[in-house]
């Protein structure tokens, strides 16, 4: 199957999602500017490609590391179990972290890395994701960071999967309910 047409409607084109990680970087190194430390800690897999791209344009010595947090295991819908499935490596005590994620939909995937971070030490622990989408929303949990915001819509493409697929493509949109139906 190619990436190229398995969206029913594309939401987030290619030239808006660069736009978005540029402004988005901007701010983050001007909030940062002046602290002595920045962790960018991304929740795999789905903060990715969204990380990458939006490292290259934060402008400040940075630390990078990930943790595998699964709430979702390849369906329509989160889980509300949210489990650690591989543990960061860096120190965070009195470290500035920032979360990177895909999307933020009922908030329990970040809402707990937050609180293990500060049970941990964080100085300072904010939020980066890509996607909002406030109307899913379980806990309460505003990202600082946001790069657009979406209704309560299925969404796949730029980190975001459907069974582990499309997360390289490179818009976000909906994916046509003809590949849902040939991957069921
Ligand atoms: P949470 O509901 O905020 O805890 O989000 C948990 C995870 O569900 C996210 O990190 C995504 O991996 C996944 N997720 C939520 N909404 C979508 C979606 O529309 N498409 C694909 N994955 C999603
Ligand atoms: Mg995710």
């Amino acid at each position: 199957m190619r990436n190229n047409d398995v969206m029913e409607e594309i939401l987030v084109s290619e030239e808006e999602i660069v736009k978005t990680y540029k402004r988005l970087a901007k701010e983050i190194t001007e909030d940062y500017k002046d602290k002595d430390s920045l962790i960018v800690l991304g929740l795999l897999k789905g903060c990715n490609p969204f990380m990458s791209d939006l490292l290259c344009e934060i402008n400040l010595a940075l630390e990078i590391d990930y943790m595998d947090v699964s709430s979702y295991y390849g369906g329509l819908e989160a889980q509300e179990n949210v489990q650690i499935i591989r543990d960061m490596t860096l120190e965070v005590k009195d470290k500035e972290v920032i979360i990177a994620e895909d999307v933020v939909d009922s908030g329990r995937t970040v809402k707990k890395v937050i609180d293990l971070l500060y049970s941990r030490g964080a100085k300072s622990v904010e939020v980066v994701t890509m996607i909002d989408k406030p109307g899913g929303r379980k806990v309460e949990l505003k990202p600082k960071y946001i790069g657009k915001t979406l209704g309560d819509e299925f969404i796949v493409g730029y980190g975001l999967d459907y069974k582990e697929l499309f997360r390289n493509v490179k818009q976000i949109g909906i994916l046509s309910q003809d590949v849902i139906k040939e991957l069921d």
